[in-house]
């Protein structure tokens, strides 16, 4: 029998008019997206934010700089940010180019407004197990798992990819669901033998493909992060044929994508919360 699909793109939209609802009562949320150069995929991925964020009720200011910006600029945007009473969350896209620190950047916002769960903060709650913001994409995978009755409690769990931005993360969350959690990556011995244990995998590298149908334990719920464009169009870093043996598997697109906008959104929604004392950001 063929996977059943994990339909992000239907989860998403509830998700977002609940969200939307909840900014309706908040009155007014803020959030700033910051953009710096022309990467097209880049740009693709701020105006879906932006256009979602200001569908549901959010304030969004969308802040384009050139690509030749320094550094010192860039901190300094986020510093007024940061200071202003309008804003309650940023995101500074990223890649940034390459005469700008990225890890400088990131560490210059404030961690209360850092929807993106990105500053050592809100990475280092996670790790300890008391998440406060955090990463919207490996957020929203475990959004899908939650809602497709998948409980990762005792399950093998198999990461491949370990990036700040979901692989690390997603681990921490899963670990976090009581999972056993395997992080894979480039030098990893035998990816398959890795993967034919799991009954969930996160697919997070960026490689066309790479989990294919043979590494896959019958029945697992699959979830596809990594997004390729080709000349045959977007590629996920799972085999359309891994349909035939997975339980669970994100289509591509509308999978994990529309999910990890979502999921942006709440944290933009979690951001006003701190900012008016509705939640408890705890300071240093
Ligand atoms: N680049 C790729 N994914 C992301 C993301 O979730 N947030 C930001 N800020 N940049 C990204």
């Amino acid at each position: 029998m063929p996977a059943t699909l994990m339909d992000g793109k239907a989860l998403a939209e509830r998700l977002r008019g609940e969200v939307t609802r909840e900014i309706a009562a908040l009155g007014h949320v803020g959030l700033a997206t910051v953009l710096v150069g022309d990467d097209p995929a880049s740009d693709v991925y701020i105006r879906l934010k932006q256009r979602a964020a200001t569908e549901a009720g959010i304030d969004a200011r969308d802040i384009r700089l050139d690509a030749s910006t320094s550094e010192d600029e860039v901190l300094a945007l986020v510093h007024d940010l940061n200071d202003d009473a309008e804003i309650d969350g940023i995101l500074v896209q990223l890649p940034l180019p390459s005469q700008i620190d990225e890890t400088r950047v990131t560490y210059a916002v404030a961690p209360h407004k850092d929807v993106d769960g990105f500053h050592p903060v809100n990475a280092g709650n996670l790790y300890l197990g008391t998440p406060l913001h955090v990463p919207a994409t490996p957020a929203g995978c475990m959004a899908l798992l939650a809602e497709y009755g998948v409980d990762p409690k005792g399950k093998n769990a198999v990461v491949i990819g370990r990036s700040e931005i979901v692989g690390r993360p997603a681990a921490m969350l899963l670990l976090q669901a009581h999972a056993t959690v395997t992080i894979c990556h480039s030098r990893t011995a035998d990816l398959a033998a890795e993967v034919r244990r799991a009954d969930i995998v996160v697919a997070a590298v960026g490689v066309p493909g790479i989990v294919t149908a043979d590494m896959v334990k019958p029945g697992a719920a699959i979830l596809d992060v990594g997004l390729t464009r080709t000349e045959e169009g977007i590629r996920g870093d799972v085999d359309p044929a891994v349909a035939d043996v997975a339980g669970l598997l994100t289509p591509m697109p509308g999978g994990t994508g529309p999910m990890t906008i979502a999921l942006l959104l709440e944290s933009a929604v979690k951001a006003a919360r701190y900012r008016r004392g509705l939640l408890a950001y705890p300071t240093l």
